[in-house]
């Protein structure tokens, strides 16, 4: 990768993307542009500390219009996309199906059109160089029965929500442009991931606010459903590993081996609750959990095999659950501005739709 060169990053004033710019730029020499609609998941302000960082610029727009693309590519021309943009709540994609199919597929192979003309003008080298990195999700695997092995990248696709399907639909698009028209792509399938700047409709999030205040902490169904959780910097450093050394063509599975059932998570962080904020308006915190209506089609369980990084690219996560909810809590409870920046009257109103609170 020539130093000079910048890369361009899609969806980087969300979750995983800001927290991914920030350890870039921590990181990496390269410059890098942050392409984002910043929509209700996008937020600038999470990238405030390197906003005048002059490897850094943001250009605000959408992934669907091909020409903004084009000319980003033309005018900048980065050794490589990396594609976090997405509608990314399972929750969202039952109410409200088109965004997610609009963003994550429309938007997914409009890139991929970009990308291909881009790479047809390049010398031979310089498109050995380039790389086309698709963030997806292990949700397009499906559910596990609890005796079932973790998801390999072999497992078949089998997504059950609109948002899964989407995703899926998108890593197919990606897998055929490798195949059929060489673009350099890799993609990965990561497990659930939590850390600070994860919007607070999320599990994690949505329970340390609810507990700190006092309010109701729904939980799904009977609470047994079980997620493989990771620390977000740990997906940001296989992101990275998997650009700098993953095989074009291929996908990797990326997850923390943490699974836990919901019920323990949201238990874990109303003990830690308890220890940091004995005054909060509820103690113990525990006494908010309240079981609520299950999401329709709920997967029960997922797991990730990280076999294939781990012994082809050396990665593997540094955080345990232990010390990542600890320091993710902690972050959340310095950082009641961006709360309360985020948690506007639109978020409000989702959480009124989807609670019934
Ligand atoms: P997020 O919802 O927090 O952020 C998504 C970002 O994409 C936002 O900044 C939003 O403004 C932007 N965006 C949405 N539509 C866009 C469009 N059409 N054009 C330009 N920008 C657009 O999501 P996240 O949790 O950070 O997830 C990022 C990616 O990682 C997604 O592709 C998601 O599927 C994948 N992923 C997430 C997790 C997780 O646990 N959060 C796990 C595995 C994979
Ligand atoms: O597995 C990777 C996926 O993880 C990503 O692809 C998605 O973008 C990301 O949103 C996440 O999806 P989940 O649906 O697993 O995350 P969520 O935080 O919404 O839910 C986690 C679990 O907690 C899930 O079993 C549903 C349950 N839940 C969630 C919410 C919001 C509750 O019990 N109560 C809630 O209020």
């Amino acid at each position: 990768m020539a130093k000079t060169q910048p890369i361009l990053v899609t969806g980087g004033a969300g979750f995983i993307g800001s927290n991914f710019i920030l350890q870039w730029l921590a990181t990496e020499g390269t410059p890098l542009i942050s392409l984002d609609k910043l929509t209700y998941a996008g937020n600038l302000s999470n990238l405030e500390q390197v906003a005048s960082d002059q490897r850094y610029s943001f250009v605000q727009g959408d992934i669907c219009d091909r020409k903004l693309v084009q000319n980003l590519l033309a005018r900048h021309r980065p050794s490589a996309i990396v594609h976090f943009a997405a509608e990314s709540h399972v929750d969202r994609s039952i109410h409200g199906p088109d965004d997610f199919i609009r963003a994550n597929v429309n938007g997914t192979f409009a890139l991929l059109e970009e990308a291909r003309a881009y790479i047809s003008g390049m010398a031979t080298d310089e498109k050995s160089r380039f790389r086309f990195l698709h963030i997806s999700t292990d949700e397009v695997y499906g559910s596990l029965e609890p005796d079932e092995p973790p998801f390999s990248e072999a497992t078949p696709y089998n997504p059950n929500s609109p948002y899964a399907a989407s995703k899926a639909a998108s890593d197919h698009l990606v897998r055929a442009y490798h195949h059929t028209y060489r673009l350099p792509t890799l993609t990965t399938n990561c497990s659930n991931n939590y850390g600070p700047f994860q919007f607070p409709e999320k599990l994690i999030p949505l329970t340390i606010l609810h507990a700190s205040e006092g309010k109701p902490i729904p939980v799904y169904g009977d609470g047994q459903n079980v997620r493989d959780w990771l620390f977000v910097e740990d997906h940001c450093s296989a992101i990275r590993t998997v650009l700098s050394l993953g095989r074009v063509g291929e996908t990797y599975n990326i997850g923390g081996k943490s699974e836990k059932p919901n019920l323990e998570i949201v238990r874990t962080i109303c003990t830690i609750l308890d220890e940091l904020r004995p005054h909060d308006p509820v103690v113990p915190h525990k006494n908010l959990i309240t079981f609520v209506q299950d999401r329709p089609g709920h997967d029960r369980r997922y797991a990730i095999d990280t076999t294939k990084i781990d012994r082809e690219l050396g990665w593997r996560p540094r955080q345990t659950f232990d010390t990542g909810i600890r320091s993710t809590i902690q972050w959340y409870l310095a950082h009641d501005g961006w709360i309360r920046e985020v948690t506007s009257g639109a978020y409000r109103q989702w959480i009124a739709t989807q609670y019934s609170m």
